[in-house]
């Protein structure tokens, strides 16, 4: 409960020294979170009063105030306002933004802690900043539970609006260490590009889960209270981390109307919510090759395809039953040995996006610090993210992250059994396209020569692309359609 007593004005109207706007599953928790917190006194509203109305029923030790239109809620706030938005992503982030850029002045602030797509949130920040009004988009992870008991927080927007900020979002982030769980990213879009690219690994590691979860049952036909149980083991190592947690629960949990395992009475095909797709759109464009998350979106969208399951459902190949491994814990290891290596490679890949984005958009983005603030709160909270903001410590300029001493020795420790694993399960045709996609990104990494030489000549052939050669500066291109001599050529292509 606030301690910090209600200061009432001359006109008789509260005072709180921050707002929430959206009563919905997030915006209430968060609103409690705030309201706990030393020094807080909260003013809530909902666009619909009724939402308002149940979370002050159903909290009165938080001693909100409430609003219940928008010129009310601005009057309840002392200056500068500070309101955080959590309403449905979009179109109500934008009408909520609309109404408080009328009642709100010049040095307020306004923050957006909805899944806001990060190009959305460069554009409301630009147009919002000329209003003289600070607009922070900033990405919030960890779900209901996160936003009332401390999430991950990744706010963008100036670092003048950060100044006021800050300590607000430091007293309600998750804290690891003795650190919170928040930093101020960038500026403009950057912390919803950062939360998004947060939300894409999350995408990949649990997809690389599922993929260790399936290989295991069908190698070794375990139960899966039983493969909970290992998933319990691993989490007390190296892969210590939520979704390992969470995974084990889920695999324990029985049915009540069947008595069968849950997971087996749930239908066998994931949605998405569009941040996993958002970050493979954007690494597209940045030319980043994110195969990990890419993977995992389209596993998904492979699940949702329930007729072109069943019209191929009888297709040639290895019938999985046939596949036992010789060594069934041998098995086990090595899938945990892939699991860990995939996982590696998926965070690297998602921190080579967000290098990639802040060069492109002019943010300055501490890679160590991103580490640091998703070791708590967020749903890819792990106790590797500690490797990760020491490697980054170590050597800012790190190229790509699997570079690191530390990730080298995992890469060693583990490639062989990640190979094994592979090839088992292509053999076994059962579909890995997590691990095997980030086992073939590791070795396009390593090769010495990749066969792109050869899609250079391809694009020369037929478009004539030109194409650059080993041996000497200049760019060239073969007369393919005459007599097939070499010659130098201005690359316009
Ligand atoms: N749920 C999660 O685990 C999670 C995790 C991280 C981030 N987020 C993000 O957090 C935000 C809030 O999520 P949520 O699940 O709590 O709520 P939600 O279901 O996404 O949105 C419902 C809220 O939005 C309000 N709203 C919708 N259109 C509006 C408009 N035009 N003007 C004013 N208000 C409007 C609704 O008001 P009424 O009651 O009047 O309809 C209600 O308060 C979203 O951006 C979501 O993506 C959610």
């Amino acid at each position: 409960m606030s301690s910090r007593s209600i200061t009432v004005t001359n006109d008789g109207t509260a005072q709180a020294n921050i707002g929430v706007v959206g009563m919905a599953v997030m915006g209430s928790n968060l609103a409690r979170n705030l309201a706990s917190r030393e020094g807080n006194t909260v003013a809530i509203f909902n666009r619909s009063y009724e939402k308002t109305q149940t979370v002050l029923d159903a909290h009165p030790e938080a001693e909100f105030v409430p609003a219940k239109d928008y010129a009310e809620f601005a009057a309840t706030l002392s200056k500068p306002r500070t309101a955080i938005i959590m309403v449905q992503a979009g179109k109500g982030t934008d009408a909520v933004i609309t109404e408080l850029t009328k009642v709100f002045e010049p040095g307020d602030i306004i923050v957006d802690g909805g899944n806001a797509l990060f190009t959305d949130t460069i554009r409301r920040e630009k147009a919002v900043r000329e209003t003289g009004i600070n607009f922070v988009g900033a990405g919030i992870s960890g779900g209901e539970e996160g936003a009332l008991k401390g999430p991950s927080i990744m706010p963008g927007g100036s670092a003048e609006a950060w100044e006021t900020l800050g300590p607000i979002l430091k007293s309600i982030a998750a804290v690891v260490d003795g650190e919170p769980c928040v930093t101020h990213v960038g500026t403009d879009g950057a912390g919803h590009f950062v939360k998004m690219i947060h939300n894409g690994i999350e995408y990949a590691d649990m997809q690389l889960i599922a993929e260790a979860y399936d290989l295991i049952r069908r190698g070794t036909g375990k139960t899966p209270a039983e493969i909970a149980d290992i998933f319990a083991e691993w989490n007390t190592g190296e892969l210590e981390s939520y979704l390992i947690e969470i995974t084990a629960e889920v695999l324990r949990q029985v049915d009540a109307s069947t008595g069968k395992p849950l997971v087996d009475v749930i239908v066998d095909q994931a949605g998405s919510k569009g941040t996993g797709v958002w970050t493979v759109q954007t690494s597209l464009d940045l030319g980043i090759p994110v195969s990990g998350i890419a993977e995992a979106v389209f596993a998904r969208s492979l699940s949702s395809k329930p007729a072109q399951r069943a019209a191929s459902s009888s297709l040639p190949g290895p019938s999985s039953e046939a596949f036992t491994p010789a060594d069934p814990d041998a098995f086990i290891e090595g899938v945990r040995l892939a699991l860990y290596a995939s996982k590696v490679i998926a965070y690297s890949q998602g921190f080579d996006a967000i290098v990639a984005g802040a060069e492109e958009y002019n943010w300055d983005i501490k890679k160590g610090d991103i580490a640091k603030i998703w070791r708590g709160g967020c749903i890819i909270r792990a106790r590797f993210l500690n490797r990760i903001t020491d490697a980054y410590a170590e050597n800012p300029g790190l190229v790509a992250l699997v570079t690191a001493p530390f990730f080298v020795d995992v890469m060693a420790e583990a490639q062989t059994a990640w190979r094994n694993v592979v090839a088992d399960a292509a053999k076994a045709g059962i579909p890995a396209p997590a691990f095997s996609s980030s086992l073939a990104y590791y070795d396009g990494l390593r090769a010495d020569r990749l066969p792109a030489a050869l899609v250079q000549g391809q694009r020369d052939f037929f478009g004539a692309h030109t194409y650059k050669r080993v041996d000497k500066d200049g760019t060239f291109h073969t007369l393919w359609s005459g007599d097939r001599t070499e010659i130098e050529a201005v690359d316009a292509h």
